[in-house]
Protein backbone atom coordinates (compact mmCIF):
# COMPACT_ATOMS: atom_id res chain seq x y z
CA UNK A 1 0.00 0.00 0.00
CA UNK A 2 1.22 3.31 -0.72
CA UNK A 3 0.37 6.66 0.98
CA UNK A 4 1.86 9.85 -0.81
CA UNK A 5 5.89 8.76 -0.93
CA UNK A 6 5.06 6.88 2.04
CA UNK A 7 5.00 2.72 1.09
CA UNK A 8 3.64 0.47 3.81
CA UNK A 9 4.59 -3.29 3.81
CA UNK A 10 3.03 -5.32 5.91
CA UNK A 11 5.01 -8.10 7.79
CA UNK A 12 2.84 -11.37 9.43
CA UNK A 13 5.61 -11.00 12.44
CA UNK A 14 9.18 -9.51 13.96
CA UNK A 15 11.44 -12.10 12.12
CA UNK A 16 9.74 -11.17 9.06
CA UNK A 17 10.72 -7.44 9.51
CA UNK A 18 13.61 -7.83 10.65
CA UNK A 19 15.31 -9.99 8.03
CA UNK A 20 13.42 -7.57 5.09
CA UNK A 21 14.95 -4.68 6.70
CA UNK A 22 18.53 -5.98 7.66
CA UNK A 23 18.09 -7.03 3.44
CA UNK A 24 17.92 -2.87 3.24
CA UNK A 25 21.02 -1.90 5.01
CA UNK A 26 23.29 -4.58 4.37
CA UNK A 27 22.65 -4.28 0.50
CA UNK A 28 23.40 -0.68 0.83
CA UNK A 29 26.53 -1.67 2.31
CA UNK A 30 27.11 -3.73 -0.55
CA UNK A 31 26.10 -1.55 -3.07
CA UNK A 32 28.03 1.38 -1.39
CA UNK A 33 30.75 0.47 1.21
CA UNK A 34 31.21 3.86 2.14
CA UNK A 35 27.55 4.25 3.57
CA UNK A 36 26.22 6.46 5.97
CA UNK A 37 23.53 5.49 8.24
CA UNK A 38 20.91 7.33 10.51
CA UNK A 39 20.74 4.55 13.22
CA UNK A 40 17.55 4.24 16.54
CA UNK A 41 17.79 2.54 19.56
CA UNK A 42 14.36 1.00 21.31
CA UNK A 43 13.77 -2.75 21.46
CA UNK A 44 12.52 -2.21 17.65
CA UNK A 45 15.61 -2.08 15.85
CA UNK A 46 17.06 -5.43 18.43
CA UNK A 47 15.73 -7.97 16.15
CA UNK A 48 17.21 -6.53 12.95
CA UNK A 49 20.77 -5.44 14.69
CA UNK A 50 20.85 -9.23 15.77
CA UNK A 51 19.68 -10.47 11.73
CA UNK A 52 22.35 -7.99 10.41
CA UNK A 53 25.40 -9.70 13.19
CA UNK A 54 24.20 -13.06 11.98
CA UNK A 55 24.72 -11.85 8.13
CA UNK A 56 28.38 -10.55 9.46
CA UNK A 57 28.95 -13.76 10.74
CA UNK A 58 27.61 -15.96 7.96
CA UNK A 59 28.64 -13.78 5.09
CA UNK A 60 31.41 -11.40 6.26
CA UNK A 61 29.43 -7.89 5.52
CA UNK A 62 32.16 -5.11 5.31
CA UNK A 63 31.17 -2.64 7.49
CA UNK A 64 34.40 -1.00 7.78
CA UNK A 65 33.96 2.14 5.85
CA UNK A 66 30.43 2.46 6.75
CA UNK A 67 29.54 5.72 9.06
CA UNK A 68 26.71 6.13 11.52
CA UNK A 69 25.07 8.42 13.59
CA UNK A 70 22.36 8.21 16.12
CA UNK A 71 19.06 9.87 16.66
CA UNK A 72 19.53 10.59 19.75
CA UNK A 73 21.24 10.50 23.26
CA UNK A 74 19.60 11.00 26.94
CA UNK A 75 21.27 14.06 28.51
CA UNK A 76 22.53 13.99 32.26
CA UNK A 77 24.24 10.47 31.55
CA UNK A 78 27.98 9.90 30.81
CA UNK A 79 28.43 7.08 27.42
CA UNK A 80 29.82 4.54 30.09
CA UNK A 81 26.40 4.73 31.88
CA UNK A 82 24.85 1.24 30.64
CA UNK A 83 21.28 3.50 30.04
CA UNK A 84 22.99 5.44 27.77
CA UNK A 85 22.63 4.58 23.80
CA UNK A 86 26.40 4.72 23.25
CA UNK A 87 26.32 1.49 25.65
CA UNK A 88 23.10 0.05 24.02
CA UNK A 89 24.26 0.72 20.40
CA UNK A 90 27.97 -0.65 21.17
CA UNK A 91 25.92 -3.72 23.10
CA UNK A 92 23.57 -4.34 20.69
CA UNK A 93 25.19 -3.79 16.97
CA UNK A 94 28.99 -2.16 16.96
CA UNK A 95 30.61 -4.32 19.70
CA UNK A 96 29.37 -7.74 16.72
CA UNK A 97 30.46 -6.16 13.23
CA UNK A 98 33.42 -4.80 11.89
CA UNK A 99 32.58 -1.26 12.26
CA UNK A 100 35.24 0.97 13.32
CA UNK A 101 33.73 3.20 16.42
CA UNK A 102 35.59 6.12 15.56
CA UNK A 103 33.12 6.15 12.40
CA UNK A 104 29.90 5.73 14.97
CA UNK A 105 28.23 8.92 16.23
CA UNK A 106 25.70 9.86 19.01
CA UNK A 107 25.05 13.43 20.77
CA UNK A 108 27.19 13.89 23.87
CA UNK A 109 25.02 13.73 26.71
CA UNK A 110 27.08 15.51 28.65
CA UNK A 111 28.90 18.56 29.06
CA UNK A 112 28.63 22.04 26.89
CA UNK A 113 24.80 21.78 25.87
CA UNK A 114 25.48 24.20 23.12
CA UNK A 115 28.29 22.94 21.71
CA UNK A 116 26.97 19.41 21.93
CA UNK A 117 23.93 20.55 19.72
CA UNK A 118 26.14 22.40 17.49
CA UNK A 119 28.96 19.70 16.79
CA UNK A 120 26.75 17.17 15.83
CA UNK A 121 24.39 19.13 13.69
CA UNK A 122 27.54 20.25 11.52
CA UNK A 123 29.12 16.74 11.77
CA UNK A 124 26.08 15.87 9.81
CA UNK A 125 26.39 18.21 7.68
CA UNK A 126 30.00 17.27 7.09
CA UNK A 127 29.52 13.45 6.70
CA UNK A 128 25.87 13.71 5.49
CA UNK A 129 23.25 12.82 3.87
CA UNK A 130 22.55 9.81 5.14
CA UNK A 131 21.71 7.09 2.95
CA UNK A 132 19.39 5.17 4.95
CA UNK A 133 17.70 6.19 8.49
CA UNK A 134 16.11 4.05 10.65
CA UNK A 135 13.31 5.18 12.84
CA UNK A 136 11.53 3.42 15.20
CA UNK A 137 8.89 5.37 16.84
CA UNK A 138 7.77 6.13 20.17
CA UNK A 139 3.74 4.78 21.31
CA UNK A 140 2.84 9.04 20.96
CA UNK A 141 4.20 9.32 17.74
CA UNK A 142 7.95 10.56 18.32
CA UNK A 143 10.49 10.01 16.59
CA UNK A 144 13.64 10.12 17.60
CA UNK A 145 12.84 12.33 20.92
CA UNK A 146 10.54 14.69 19.06
CA UNK A 147 7.69 14.56 20.74
CA UNK A 148 3.96 15.86 20.12
CA UNK A 149 3.86 19.36 19.31
CA UNK A 150 7.36 19.43 18.44
CA UNK A 151 8.26 21.88 15.01
CA UNK A 152 8.67 19.47 11.76
CA UNK A 153 11.43 22.06 10.88
CA UNK A 154 13.22 21.28 13.84
CA UNK A 155 17.16 20.65 13.87
CA UNK A 156 19.29 19.07 16.74
CA UNK A 157 18.23 20.04 20.12
CA UNK A 158 17.84 19.39 23.79
CA UNK A 159 14.66 17.90 24.71
CA UNK A 160 12.16 17.23 27.24
CA UNK A 161 10.71 14.10 27.84
CA UNK A 162 6.54 13.82 28.27
CA UNK A 163 5.88 12.09 31.47
CA UNK A 164 4.43 9.31 28.78
CA UNK A 165 7.84 8.65 27.47
CA UNK A 166 9.44 8.62 30.66
CA UNK A 167 6.66 5.87 31.89
CA UNK A 168 7.41 3.70 29.16
CA UNK A 169 10.94 3.76 28.82
CA UNK A 170 10.91 3.16 32.82
CA UNK A 171 8.88 0.04 32.44
CA UNK A 172 11.51 -0.77 29.47
CA UNK A 173 15.16 0.20 30.23
CA UNK A 174 14.48 1.36 34.23
CA UNK A 175 12.91 -1.86 36.21
CA UNK A 176 9.84 0.39 36.37
CA UNK A 177 11.62 3.30 38.28
CA UNK A 178 10.98 6.07 36.46
CA UNK A 179 12.66 8.80 38.58
CA UNK A 180 15.95 7.16 36.79
CA UNK A 181 14.46 8.27 33.72
CA UNK A 182 16.41 11.39 32.08
CA UNK A 183 14.26 13.91 31.63
CA UNK A 184 16.17 15.37 28.77
CA UNK A 185 17.73 14.08 25.28
CA UNK A 186 19.56 15.55 22.67
CA UNK A 187 17.94 14.74 19.52
CA UNK A 188 17.94 15.18 16.25
CA UNK A 189 14.55 17.67 15.30
CA UNK A 190 12.13 16.56 12.79
CA UNK A 191 14.16 18.49 10.26
CA UNK A 192 17.55 16.67 10.81
CA UNK A 193 15.76 13.39 9.92
CA UNK A 194 13.78 15.02 6.79
CA UNK A 195 16.33 17.38 5.35
CA UNK A 196 19.49 14.96 5.32
CA UNK A 197 17.39 11.31 5.02
CA UNK A 198 18.00 10.07 1.16
CA UNK A 199 15.40 7.23 2.40
CA UNK A 200 14.03 6.74 5.75
CA UNK A 201 12.72 3.30 7.07
CA UNK A 202 10.06 3.44 9.83
CA UNK A 203 9.63 0.26 11.40
CA UNK A 204 6.67 -0.23 14.25
CA UNK A 205 5.59 -3.32 15.67
CA UNK A 206 2.87 -4.91 18.20
CA UNK A 207 -0.42 -3.12 19.22
CA UNK A 208 0.89 -0.22 21.04
CA UNK A 209 2.01 1.35 17.60
CA UNK A 210 -1.08 1.22 16.01
CA UNK A 211 -2.86 3.83 16.91
CA UNK A 212 0.84 5.62 15.68
CA UNK A 213 0.23 4.22 12.46
CA UNK A 214 -3.20 4.62 11.93
CA UNK A 215 -2.37 8.14 11.72
CA UNK A 216 -0.26 8.00 9.17
CA UNK A 217 -2.58 5.98 7.06
CA UNK A 218 -4.55 8.71 7.51
CA UNK A 219 -2.10 11.09 5.21
CA UNK A 220 -2.24 14.25 6.73
CA UNK A 221 0.38 16.06 8.78
CA UNK A 222 -0.79 16.19 12.65
CA UNK A 223 1.74 18.16 14.96
CA UNK A 224 -0.05 15.69 17.73
CA UNK A 225 1.83 13.28 15.70
CA UNK A 226 5.20 13.85 15.01
CA UNK A 227 5.80 10.89 13.07
CA UNK A 228 3.46 12.30 10.32
CA UNK A 229 6.19 14.42 9.31
CA UNK A 230 7.50 11.66 7.42
CA UNK A 231 4.16 12.64 4.82
CA UNK A 232 6.90 15.43 3.61
CA UNK A 233 9.75 13.08 2.58
CA UNK A 234 10.07 11.61 -0.68
CA UNK A 235 11.30 8.07 -0.46
CA UNK A 236 9.96 6.57 3.43
CA UNK A 237 9.06 2.66 3.75
CA UNK A 238 7.09 1.47 6.93
CA UNK A 239 7.85 -1.88 7.57
CA UNK A 240 4.60 -3.22 10.66
CA UNK A 241 2.40 -6.00 11.27
CA UNK A 242 -0.39 -3.43 11.28
CA UNK A 243 -2.98 -5.17 8.78
CA UNK A 244 -3.63 -2.07 7.12
CA UNK A 245 -6.31 -3.68 4.81
CA UNK A 246 -9.17 -3.89 7.59
CA UNK A 247 -8.39 -0.03 8.16
CA UNK A 248 -11.45 1.74 7.69
CA UNK A 249 -10.79 5.89 7.12
CA UNK A 250 -14.13 6.69 8.09
CA UNK A 251 -14.32 4.66 11.18
CA UNK A 252 -11.00 6.43 12.28
CA UNK A 253 -12.75 9.54 11.79
CA UNK A 254 -15.42 9.09 13.89
C1 LIG B 1 12.81 5.99 22.36
C2 LIG B 1 13.73 6.46 21.25
C3 LIG B 1 13.07 6.40 19.88
C4 LIG B 1 12.39 5.05 19.72
C5 LIG B 1 11.32 4.90 20.77
C6 LIG B 1 10.52 3.62 20.65
O1 LIG B 1 12.04 7.00 22.89
N1 LIG B 1 14.22 7.79 21.45
O2 LIG B 1 14.03 6.61 18.87
O3 LIG B 1 11.84 4.95 18.44
O4 LIG B 1 11.94 4.94 22.03
O5 LIG B 1 11.13 2.59 21.38
P1 LIG B 1 10.76 1.08 21.25
O6 LIG B 1 11.32 0.60 19.98
O7 LIG B 1 11.41 0.44 22.44
O8 LIG B 1 9.28 0.97 21.29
Amino acid sequence: MQIKNIKFFYCKNFDVIAEQVKKRLVGQVLFKPRSVFCLATGSTPIPIYEAIIKDRKENYTDWSYVTTFNLDEYWGISNKHPQSYRVFMNENLFNHINISLANTHLPKGTGDVKKNINDYEQLIKLKGPFDICLLGVGVNGHIAFNEPGSSFEGTVDKVELTEETILVNAKKYFKGDSKKVPKFAISMGIGTILNNSRKIILVAYGETKFKAIQKLIIGKEDKKWPLTALLRHRDVEVYTDYNFENFSLNKQKE
